[in-house]
């Protein structure tokens, strides 16, 4: 004990001398600066080869660097092109060095399942090495800093940009947000670490309607309880920087937001890094009506606590002079300034400009067969089976024909979804198409015959005579569908979710041959397929898979991987359903049992949606049993463990992500009817039985009441475990007493 206090103190005083240094390195620093210095540290522009959004400036970048008015660039990738633009702010007065910022979301090189995928696995150790392999490989390749993670709650998948997420539901996306910044981060100031930036500051994912870059209108209660706490969970695991959101806020664009960035972020939570704005949103505030031009947007910008300008040009044309207008202290300037220059210190790049900047590492990182075996293995793990209703999967490896049918079997850029943003070439980018796959696991013993049928948004059913003659030679097909890759993402809101063109009449073409038919859908958000999902018994998931896709689906479908992924996202019947989520409020009229006499239900459909949360299958089943609870009332400083059984019946391994939802019967304000508070994934061989515990404390059963307060109440809870949160396996209730 003795031992250990004091070597925490050594660390305590190693860590506040090197702390003590970097931020007398950075005020020294700052002494030298002349105010046109400082503002350019505030500065950022995109670099010319990879715009990620509209370019409206045409400065003279290369000029203005060596002028030290740039801090950092955005779209910069690869030892060359970095080296070549430090080399430029190795010319300024003062030698700052850039920082290298990009979209790094789901890998760099090798590119993992897109982050909504990736939250079906709800294995967080393994979200975490992806995001740190995608740290080892773009920091190689020169990068400081990935726009990531996303941690905007969305329950609307009309919004393209959920594929960027972890879903719907705060406590699944708090605990992603805080793996996926350890893994970028990793030891933040080595040469495979990047800083990672979470985003988008605040609520971006409640857009209304959907739409992106649209207003966002809640109440403050919805904003603490369900909206901010995954981008504080990103803050608690050290995220080096935050960027604001292009949505207003109840009225206040984001970026001008001092609620948001001064009391909450800065003050609240007391965040030490920097604000970024998002690309151009500090000028976008005059589109918003909220300012009458780039200068006011400057001034209600710096002054919220926005500290680095992306792409607007308003930091660097106005804050000068608002400081000789004495509407900027330039003590607020210099706080945006120390908070860059701490992290330029930090990542060690005033010792060494260069340092991201070897070939040979980059090299190695980017061809490392370890990756691409990450990325199999965690691709495997994104996939959802949603439905296997007469057995046909896992496929039998002594089929003799297969045909592999459908617009998505042979493209192989989609399979990278969105925002992969080294693929530009792709045949010199890295991905396993969905046929390749297949044609490796089978091997020379099974024919494979293929047929497009049709492209993804065809009218024409010009294809469908092909695709019916090769499934008419084989046992099984396989069908694979569904939407483009970009057709989510950023600025990819759409009003109709239907799978598009003519895939559905293809499948209803193909039923009719009466063989068997395995659908796999591919997207990067929940789709809407009524039909498809109430008449087809194999439909599988497959979301945007990346590097290695074709390899794992080609794995799940012939049981070398025995799918576990769970949907973190509801899937509606329709779009009329949107907003659509498991853990709603409780109406005073709600409809149970498909009664809607009076109901709080559309009287045209189910209440329920077409797939809920939590939701996947496996070739296995498990029974749960044996639920015990410590205690049936506890204190608030107490805590109960819950206990359960857990049972592999069915004839294969498989993995089963064991789910523990709560529902606080009454409270100060309207509870959820069931919340996500805790999970676990376990592996179980066939026959197995495994006892799991959870623990219910206070932390578990608190919420914000109307005064903002996060608090228990006292009363009955309702305890709650399944395989999804609709497939509730085990109940029971406690009771919180004073
Ligand atoms: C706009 C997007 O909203 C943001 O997420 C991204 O990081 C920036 N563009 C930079 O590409």
């Amino acid at each position: 004990m003795k031992k250990l206090t004091a070597l925490a103190f050594v660390f305590a005083s190693v860590f506040a001398f090197s702390q003590e240094s970097v931020d007398q390195k950075v005020e020294n620093l700052l002494k030298k600066m002349t105010l046109e210095e400082k503002i350019g540290q505030l500065n950022q522009y995109t670099g010319d080869n990879a715009a990620t959004g509209p370019i409206t400036i045409n400065a003279n970048k290369q000029n203005e660097i060596k002028k030290g008015l740039i801090g950092s660039m955005l779209n910069i990738m690869g030892t060359k092109y970095t080296r070549q633009y430090q080399d430029l702010a190795m010319q300024s007065r003062l030698k700052i060095p850039l920082l290298f910022g990009l979209d790094v979301i789901h890998g760099y090189k090798t590119t993992f399942p897109i982050p909504l995928a990736e939250a079906a696995s709800w294995d967080l150790d393994a979200m975490e090495l992806s995001a740190r392999i995608a740290a080892v490989e773009a920091a190689a390749s020169g990068i400081h800093w990935t726009f990531a993670p996303m941690a905007d709650i969305s329950r609307d998948p009309r919004w393209g940009r959920v594929m960027e997420g972890a879903g719907e539901d705060t406590y699944l996306g708090s605990k992603i947000a805080y793996a996926r910044v350890k893994g970028f981060q990793g030891n933040l100031g080595d040469v495979n670490s990047v800083m990672a930036c979470v985003k988008h500051f605040a609520a971006y994912g409640a857009a209304v309607g959907g739409r992106d870059y649209n207003s966002v209108d809640m109440s403050n209660r919805m904003l603490w309880e369900t909206y901010l706490p995954p981008y504080k969970s990103a803050l608690d695991a050290g995220a080096a920087t935050f960027m604001n959101s292009f949505n207003d806020l109840n009225g206040i664009p984001a970026t001008g937001n001092s609620y948001l960035l001064r009391d909450i972020l800065k003050g609240k939570w007391n965040f030490q890094g920097f604000v970024v704005s998002d690309w151009g949103s500090i000028g976008e505030m005059v589109a918003h009506g909220y300012v009458k031009d780039n200068k006011e947007a400057a001034l209600s910008a710096i002054t919220a606590g926005s500290d680095m300008d992306m792409e607007s040009n308003a930091y660097r044309y106005n804050l000068e002079q608002l400081v000789k207008e004495n509407k900027v202290p330039v003590a607020l300037i210099d706080d945006a300034v120390k908070r860059i220059l701490r992290k330029k210190f930090e990542l060690g790049l005033f010792d060494d400009p260069y340092k991201f900047c070897s070939l040979e590492r980059e090299q190695a990182a980017l061809n490392n067969p370890e990756h691409t075996k990450a990325a199999r293995a965690i691709a495997t793990k994104s996939i959802v089976l949603l439905k296997n209703e007469r057995d046909v999967l896992p496929l039998s490896k002594g089929l003799k024909t297969i045909a592999f049918i459908g617009p998505m079997v042979k493209p192989k850029r989609d399979n990278h979804g969105f925002w992969a943003v080294d693929v530009k070439d792709v045949d010199s980018t890295y991905i396993v198409s969905q046929w390749e796959g297949l044609v490796n696991k089978v091997g020379k013993k099974t024919k494979v015959l293929y047929a497009k049928g049709c492209g993804v948004e065809d009218k024409s059913k010009e294809g469908f005579a092909d695709a019916l003659n090769v499934a008419s030679q084989a046992e099984v097909i396989i069908l694979s569908i569904g939407e483009n890759f970009n057709k989510s993402g950023e600025a990819k809101s759409k009003s109709n979710l239907q799978l598009p063109g003519v895939q559905v009449e293809l499948i209803k073409e193909l039923q009719k041959t009466g063989k068997p038919i395995v659908i796999l859908i591919n997207a990067g958000r929940p789709l809407i397929f009524d039909w498809v999902a109430d008449n087809m018994p194999t439909i599988v998931y497959t979301w945007w898979l990346g590097s290695e896709a074709g390899n794992a689906i080609a794995d799940v479908l012939f049981g070398d991987y025995n799918p576990s992924g769970k949907l973190p996202m509801t899937f509606p019947r329709t779009e009329g359903q949107i907003p659509i989520y498991y853990n709603h409020f409780s109406t005073g009229r709600p409809s149970f049992n498909e009664d809607k006499n009076y109901k709080s239900a559309y009287i045209d459909l189910p209440t329920t949606p077409k797939f809920p949360f939590g939701y996947g299958l496996s070739y296995t089943t498990f029974e749960y049993s044996n639920l015990k609870l410590s205690k049936k009332t506890m204190k608030n400083n107490e805590s109960i463990t819950v206990s359960l059984n857990i049972t592999n019946t069915g004839s294969v391994k498989g993995e089963e992500v064991v789910q523990l939802y709560l529902k606080d019967r009454f409270g100060s304000v309207v509870r959820p009817i069931s919340e996500l508070k805790d999970f676990q994934k376990i592996t179980l061989n066939r026959g197995e039985t495994k006892t799991i515990q959870f623990t219910i404390d206070n932390q578990k059963l608190s919420f914000y009441n109307n005064a903002l307060e996060f608090v228990s109440e006292p009363g009955d809870f309702d305890l709650m475990v399944g395989s999804s949160s609709a497939d509730i396996r085990l109940k029971d209730s406690f009771e919180l007493v004073k």
